[in-house]
Parts: structure tokens; C-alpha cells; sequence
């Protein structure tokens, strides 16, 4: 196999695969963006060249993700991780919100909402060591003030594959792992938050798509730095913001924009999980998907072997091959293929003959 630069099949769960063409054209503007004479790392945010940097990331974003007019875009600091807690404070904010346990990142969420307020667990799938997620297996509560849950549970490759449904709730959705991978309607959502570092660029950003009406809710005498109005106010530059990430992010939509939008790009994941999926499907048991079926990750397919020994061949022939960070998180065990956007598809078909060779080597 041949990728260009000397490129590795790289299934990182993040920070993940950017594509080849924004890399280039992101290397190239680094040091002098477009003529100007200035690298856009070293510009002022506040300049004139960033303001057109700025403004075409607000709309590349909208035209990607489709978001609506009464929604702001934010490029905030602090990752997903902080998002966490900036949406307890905003939100939550002593009173009680649902939220769906349903992974590793979901628990996370929890936690930091606990220290804001009171969180009522309408779904927890801790027992099934996180295997399924739905709607539907929720109890919900009449006083939340929103739902929240992650859309893709990025260690145990658990997604709910579709949008929460239109019934008045204010469904708050850690998109992470997913955002940009398959059409969605923004408008579903109070609000909808991603680490920009597995389907949209560089680690440190978190995108946010923000009802303009939750704006209301907001208490006063947050801390400015966490507080969304204040991020609004100031168009996302209250202080100095990742201006270089938020700049690759904007490639990155383009780039999608240009291959087709949401919907190519959903179905060019779904043909490039079908390669992974099907060599497990095909191989009697051997490999096995920790998701439920319904509920199986088109970006992070986690599955194990029989057992540790066939886990550690299996990881040290893969790379000996050319398909590297296959290794899964140590909660579920096994292995994990992260195929986030940029992730080629001959890369999945790889992988996929792989597999079948080793189960029917060691099966
Ligand atoms: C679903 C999900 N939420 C949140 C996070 C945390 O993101 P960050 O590292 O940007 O804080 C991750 C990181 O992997 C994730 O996968």
C-alpha cells in the first residue's frame, strides 16, 4: 500500500485522520495566507485577514452542518471536556436535567452536570457495560430542563444513528465523535457541542451550535470565560480564541461541502463501516462487536478476539501490516477501528481483508 507522504492506515480515535488536501492547503497558509505576507498563526484575531477567516468559518459551518439562522456558531477553548461543565453552569444551574448514560464520555458529562445541579439518569447503560443506546429506553422527568446524551460513544462504539424526535424537550447532544458524518437536523437540538479533533481538525476546539433563546436562561455573574453570552457578545473572541484551529476546521467543511455534503459523505461512512463490519459478520463469532446491531458506530467500531493472545497477534500483525492505533480502550477490551470522515475507503477494505485472512488463521 502507498498513501501519500508516507501515510499509515491511522485509526486513531482522536485526534484522528484530517484530509490530505486541507493539510496541504493548511501547510501552505501557514506561511503566507493567501498573499497577505503573514502566516495565519500570526495574525491578529482582531485584523482584517482573520475577520475573513472568522467569517467563512461561521458560514462553511452553517452550509456543512445546515445550521439554521437562530442558531450561533461558537469555536470555544477547553475542548468537549469543558463543555461538560459550561453547559451544566449555563443550564442547569441548581435545578434538574436528564441525562443518558450510555458510555464512557455520557458518565463523564454526568459528573461534571452533578456538581451543577441534579441529575436525574433517565437511561443508564452502565450495567450492559454500555452496549445499546435509544430514545426509547428512557424514563424521562417532567422538571428537566434538558436531556442531554452523546451521540456516539466513542470508546465502546455505541451511537444512537439518528436524531432525537421533535417532542418539546431540549435535547442537549455531545456530538463529538460523530458530528459531520451523516445528515442530522441541527434543529432538533437546543444545543449541540463537539471536540473538533476526530471529523472537523486540531484538538482544543469545541464547535457549538447554540438556540439563540437558551441565551435567556443564563444566569448572571458566570465566569466570563464560561459563559455563553459573553462567548456570543464577543463573536467567540472574548480573548485571544484557537485561531489556527478554527481556521482548519473551515477547510475541512469546505472539503466536505465539495465531495457532497452530509448526505455523500453518510453514505460514503456507512459503505466504509460495511467493509470492517461485514469481515467481522463473516468471521462465525470470532470477532464480535460490543455494540448491540442497532446501535453500531460508523466511526469507531470496537470488537474483540477470543481472547488476549489472539487480541496482541492480532494488533502486533495488523501493524506489522500497515493499520495502526488498532488497539481498544482497556473498558471494553479488544480492538477499535476509529474511520472518521477522512478515513480512506481502500484503508477499511484493508483492514477488512485483513481480518478475514487472521479468523480463518487462527478461527
Ligand atoms: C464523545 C466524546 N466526548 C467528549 C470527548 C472529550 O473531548 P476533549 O478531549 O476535546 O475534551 C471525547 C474525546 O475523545 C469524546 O469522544
Amino acid at each position: 500500500m502507498s498513501l501519500p507522504y508516507d501515510r499509515v492506515y491511522n485509526f486513531s480515535a482522536g485526534p484522528g485522520v484530517i484530509p490530505v488536501p486541507v493539510l496541504e492547503e493548511a501547510r501552505d497558509n501557514m506561511l503566507n495566507w493567501k498573499g497577505s505576507g503573514v502566516g495565519v498563526m500570526e495574525m491578529s484575531h482582531r485584523g482584517k485577514h482573520y475577520e475573513k477567516i472568522a467569517a467563512a468559518a461561521d458560514a462553511d459551518c452553517r452550509e456543512f452542518l445546515g445550521v439554521p439562522d437562530n442558531y450561533k456558531v461558537l469555536y470555544l477553548q477547553g475542548g468537549a471536556s469543558l463543555q461538560f461543565t459550561m453547559l451544566a453552569m449555563n443550564f442547569l444551574n441548581g435545578g434538574s436535567a436528564d441525562y443518558l448514560r450510555t458510555g464512557t464520555w455520557g458518565e463523564k458529562a454526568v459528573s461534571a452536570g452533578k456538581l451543577h445541579g441534579t441529575v436525574h439518569l433517565a437511561h443508564d447503560a452502565k450495567g450492559s457495560n454500555y452496549d445499546v443506546a435509544g430514545y426509547d429506553l428512557a424514563t424521562y422527568s417532567d422538571e428537566a430542563k434538558f436531556v442531554h446524551f452523546t451521540m456516539n460513544e466513542t470508546i465502546q462504539g455505541v451511537d444512537f444513528l439518528g436524531d432525537p424526535p421533535a417532542d418539546g424537550r431540549d435535547w442537549i447532544c455531545d456530538m463529538s465523535s460523530c458530528i459531520g458524518s451523516r445528515p442530522f437536523d441541527v434543529s432538533r437540538y437546543a444545543m449541540i457541542y463537539a471536540g473538533a479533533q476526530k471529523n472537523m481538525g486540531p484538538s482544543g476546539v469545541a464547535l457549538v451550535l447554540l438556540r439563540e433563546d437558551l441565551l435567556e436562561r443564563i444566569p448572571e455573574g458566570l465566569p466570563p470565560m464560561l459563559d455563553y453570552k459573553v462567548m456570543v457578545e464577543n463573536e467567540w473572541m472574548y480573548n485571544t480564541p484557537n485561531t489556527w484551529g478554527a481556521y482548519v476546521m473551515s477547510l475541512v467543511f469546505r472539503h466536505w461541502i465539495d465531495f457532497g455534503g452530509l448526505e455523500a459523505v453518510g453514505r460514503y461512512n456507512d459503505e466504509k463501516a460495511g467493509h470492517i463490519y461485514s469481515a467481522i459478520d463473516e468471521s462465525g463469532g470470532f470477532f464480535k462487536v460490543h455494540a448491540q446491531p442497532q446501535n453500531r458506530s460508523r466511526m469507531n467500531i470496537s470488537f474483540t478476539l477470543p481472547d488476549e493472545d489472539l487480541t496482541t497477534k492480532f494488533l502486533a500483525e495488523s501493524k506489522a501490516a500497515g493499520f495502526h492505533e488498532l488497539k481498544g480502550h482497556r473498558s471494553v477490551g479488544g480492538c477499535r477501528a476509529s474511520i472518521y470522515n477522512a478515513f480512506p475507503a481502500e484503508g477499511c477494505v484493508a483492514l477488512g481483508g485483513f481480518m478475514r485472512e487472521f479468523a480463518s488463521a487462527n478461527g
